[in-house]
């Protein structure tokens, strides 16, 4: 069934087609209640219960198709979405653009990383080696930074192969797990940018109608967000040590008390603890006297 709402009035999201970030953005959408039915061959899909539309494309090109008003929206890592701010910056391309949300998820570094076994006692060992890298960018900004002169090498991708073929002496690439590193015998030495997943959008003016959807789909991601770590706990709590189990709530404000029945020694407590609950805050809490402690994940929050 095609859309009601005519296409100047859907918002038009880009998102990664495949990779580190693909999954947790469908994943964001999903936890807003925005429903894309996700068979990805299809470069454009509809939702059917919001007025915004999904294009996947290569990661690379969100920044660009954001800046142009291709794209409303966009989710990206914020190194690629500097990368390409520079690059565009320096060519004299408009590169405007707002973040609207820093999103929990895609976390990485950018680092400079060299063959294990090369000695390293600081950023001036990197002064006159090259340095292949993806992001020439902000490699370039970091070496202007340090007064360093480096030659940067400009690859495409399968960066860390780049040592070992003779291409170059260092790299400079993401690193999220460290075992693209590890698989290739280099290290980390230097962390020159720390990223995670922006949700941004373009500069241009919004109808009233996507205005107001965009307005909603704000408010739901941050609700994803608050709940992410938040925590509903449930106890019994002794009258006597109320206080002292109050204190050892993470993060939660006035708890709601209710009386049990046929033990009015004792009351429940109800709380939203909007930091992790660890089995060592369970641990303590029953030592304080808590007994029957529940702890149940939140899927939305709306404050
Ligand atoms: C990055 C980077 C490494 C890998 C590092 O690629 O180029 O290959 O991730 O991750 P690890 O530390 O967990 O091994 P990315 O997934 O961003 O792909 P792309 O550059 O092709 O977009
Ligand atoms: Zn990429």
């Amino acid at each position: 069934m095609p859309p009601t709402t005519p296409p100047k009035d859907r918002l038009r999201l880009a998102i990664q087609k495949s990779g580190r970030l693909s999954t947790d953005s469908l994943d964001l959408l999903a936890r807003c209640g925005i429903k894309v039915k996700a068979p990805k061959e299809k470069l454009l899909l509809h939702s059917e219960n919001f007025p915004l539309d999904v294009l996947f494309v290569r990661d690379d090109d969100i920044p660009q198709l954001v800046m142009d008003g291709v794209c409303d929206l966009g989710i990206v890592g914020n190194n690629v979405l500097q990368e390409s701010a520079l690059e565009r910056r320096s060519a004299g391309t408009g590169h405007a653009y707002q973040i609207e949300r820093e999103l929990d998820f895609g976390g990485c570094r950018l680092a400079i990383a060299l063959p294990e076994e090369r000695p390293y006692s600081g950023p001036a060992d990197l002064a006159g080696l090259r340095i292949a890298t993806t992001y020439p960018q902000l490699t370039k900004r970091y070496f202007a930074e340090k007064g360093l002169q480096a030659e940067i090498v400009y690859l495409s991708g399968s960066v860390e192969v780049a040592p070992r073929l003779g291409l170059a002496e260092a790299i400079c690439d993401l690193v999220a797990t460290g075992s693209t590193l590890d698989a290739n015998r280099l290290r980390a030495v230097e962390t020159i940018f720390k990223s995670t997943a922006m949700l941004i959008r373009s500069d241009r003016p919004l109808t009233a109608e996507k205005a107001h959807a965009l307005e909603i789909l704000l408010r739901r991601t941050d609700g994803v967000q608050l709940a992410a770590e938040a925590k509903y706990i449930m106890l019994h709590a002794p009258k006597a040590a109320l206080e002292a189990i109050k204190k050892l709530l993470p993060g939660s404000e006035n708890p709601t008390l209710l009386p049990l029945a046929g033990d009015d020694t004792k009351v429940a407590v109800h709380a939203v603890c909007q930091e992790a609950v660890f089995w060592e805050t369970m641990e303590s809490l029953k030592k304080a006297g808590a007994s029957s402690i529940l702890v149940l994940p939140i899927e939305k929050m709306m404050l």
